[in-house]
């Protein structure tokens, strides 16, 4: 939530900036600004709305500068507004700052400023770091971020430019990621890679309350007792390309069609060689009596499709946790716990403070992570990286896909482990995930039949999603896709449940999308089928064991054949289709669903 940049270098900082901001944008979108340093102080502009309301205002009033820091805002203390928007400034204009996060002690801090004299202009909470950091300033302003740091309580990364000391830019950061890019024509900080890329794959990331003193030609790092730190350069694999649309409407539509590839490269990584590889092999499951899955969204979602997985061929218990809820409910877990963390930012903040809860009680963690280099992935025992590349678009889809292969793989590898499987078993189970890729990629070349049939959805104030077993659970991806893309309410229901209460929702030409993948539940999940066709719904069957015929009330998309456990890597995709379609005919914007962010760093 909320995305920062700064540059400083030999090259007008402004372009580089809305550059950068724009590869941010997917992390809030609500306001933009920019503050650059020139000869005669600061330069600053601010816009409510999107990245583009602020690129049309710069067009207009143009602004050059040598260094500055860049905001995409996705606000959380006082409205979307060109006053809220950041760079905040104190109020003798000496100081800029841009800040991710939430400081939990600003209104004590404000009080204690405005006690003094100081003039608030903002709602906002970050404003109190740029008002104190002026009110601390003695000249030095490594000094005063310490300072500053050493009164925030609350989460924060920060980017801030002192006037008087113009040739440098401060990082600090605390539970909200941010990088530090370096390069030829000058050096950068950023909440996240793809924001450098076009300039630079060589990267520090900054742990917590690590200071950078960033220079147009080097980088420092200190601690807050002022004591120099050394940090080791990182080299990061993903393309400049990887973060564009490539030819593509939407990210989203780009995203889904490249899963054929990254599930490839994620099974490679994790059967093939490489450090998935090294890790699966290295862990002992046989010292655990119980998996806790927890994560948030569709990261929890894959979690639940991983339960109907582990617990057949496993026999262990596996419970699937939101993980707002896992960080308040004092967890039964301990030592004999393997916690499982799976997101694709790896800085979700609920999915942080579960993780870190998880810790505090002696469980192994082991997480199932996108963004190299993020906090979840530096602070459980052990990670699996998923090859997805960078994901833009809000909706997750090939983070998803790829947080599935890697469930089942080590849901294959630890009933081995455990002697529930025999090896050739095993070898049979993990041919059928090395023959999804090639599935998925067959699926994707008959995108017609699903863009047709969603054209004739946008319609609808309700969507239902039913399916038994593994198929709820890949039910509840196909309904948050949904809603979040297309704004149209949507629930996921496990068939059976139907007729518990749901049942009473369904009248004339009511939509439900029933997915059946699980050949022995055939039967029932068409039973539900008939149920609610019998009361005037219409229904979009998705499935590869469906023995029904299409009917003006029921449309039927075949999947191709897949073993029940892993099938939810084919379903998964025409659901992703159905979302994309439906929102793409209602002309939304589908890469920045409203009120959404991409990476939720505050709880
Ligand atoms: O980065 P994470 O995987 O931890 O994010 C978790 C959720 O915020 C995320 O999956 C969200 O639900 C997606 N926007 C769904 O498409």
């Amino acid at each position: 939530m909320c995305g920062i940049i700064g540059y400083i270098g030999n090259e007008n900082a402004v372009p580089i900036i809305l550059e950068g901001l724009k590869k941010l944008e997917y992390r809030g979108y609500d306001s933009a600004g920019i503050a650059v340093m020139n000869k005669d102080g600061f330069a600053v502009a601010k816009q409510k709305g999107r990245l583009s309301a602020l690129e049309a205002f710069i067009e207009s009033h143009p602004l050059t500068g040598f260094a500055g820091i860049g905001h995409t805002r996705w606000a959380t203390h006082g409205e979307p507004s060109d006053i809220n928007s950041h760079p905040h400034l104190g109020s003798r204009n000496k100081i800029a700052i841009v800040h991710n996060g939430i400081i939990e002690n600003y209104r004590q801090l404000k009080e204690r400023l405005e006690q003094r004299g100081i003039t608030f202009v903002s709602q906002t909470d970050s404003e109190v770091i740029a008002q104190l950091a002026e009110y601390y300033y003695n000249g030095d302003i490594m000094d005063t971020v310490i300072r500053v740091v050493n009164a925030l309580e609350g989460s924060y990364a920060l980017g801030i430019m002192s006037l008087d000391e113009p040739d440098k830019l401060i990082a600090v950061k605390k539970d909200n990621p941010l990088i530090i890019g370096v390069s030829e024509k000058g050096n950068f900080i950023a909440s996240d890679v793809p924001a450098v890329l076009a300039h630079t794959n060589q990267v520090f990331y900054l742990n917590d309350k690590e200071i950078a003193v960033v220079t147009g030609d080097s980088v420092q790092f200190y601690n807050t007792d002022r004591e120099p730190l050394q940090k080791t350069l990182e080299t990061v694999t993903w393309s400049a390309d990887s973060a564009e649309k490539g030819g593509y409407e939407h990210f989203m539509l780009k995203e889904i069609m490249e899963q054929p590839q990254i599930l490839q490269d994620t099974i490679n990584s994790a059967l093939s060689g490489g450090d998935n590889k090294l890790i699966i092999d290295s862990l002992d499951i046989n010292r655990f009596n119980k998996i806790v899955i927890t994560a948030c969204g569709s990261a929890y979602n894959a979690g639940m499709v991983a339960k109907y997985v582990f617990e057949p061929l496993c026999r262990l218990p596996v419970e699937v946790e939101l993980a707002s809820e896992f960080r308040y409910k004092d967890a039964i877990i301990d030592q004999n716990t393997l916690v499982i963390l799976v997101s694709q930012s790896g800085e979700t903040a609920d999915t942080i403070a579960a993780m870190r809860e998880a810790k505090r009680k002696g469980a192994v963690t082991l997480s199932i992570v996108n963004v190299v280099g993020s906090t979840i992935a530096r602070e459980t025992d052990y990670t699996l990286y998923t090859l997805a590349g960078p994901e833009i678009a809000v909706a997750t889809t090939k983070a998803f896909s790829a947080q599935l292969v890697l469930l089942y793989i080590l849901a294959v590898r630890f009933a081995a482990k455990r002697g529930r499987i025999s090896p050739p078993k095993e070898k049979q189970l993990l041919a059928a995930i090395a023959s999804l890729p090639g599935k998925v990629a067959t699926l994707l070349k008959q995108t017609d039949s699903i863009q047709k049939y969603a054209s004739t959805c946008v319609g609808y104030k309700s969507i239902f999603f039913i399916g038994r077993n593994i198929d709820y659970a890949i039910a509840m991806e196909g309904s948050l896709k949904l809603k979040e893309i297309s704004y149209i309410h949507s629930e996921a229901y496990a068939g059976g449940e139907l007729k518990h209460g749901t049942i009473s929702l369904v009248e004339e030409d009511t939509l439900v999308v029933a997915i059946s993948c699980c050949e022995r539940l055939y039967d029932k999940i068409n039973s539900n089928v008939e149920q609610v066709i019998s009361r005037g719904a219409k229904v979009l069957f998705i499935g590869n064991c469906i023995k029904a015929t299409p009917n003006e009330k029921l449309a039927i998309i075949e999947l191709p054949e897949a073993n029940e456990l892993f099938s939810p890597s084919l379903s998964v995709i025409v659901l992703q289709l159905f979302s994309y379609y439906v929102a793409a005919n209602k002309g939304l914007d589908i890469d920045k669903p409203r009120n959404l962010a991409k990476s939720v760093t505050v709880e």
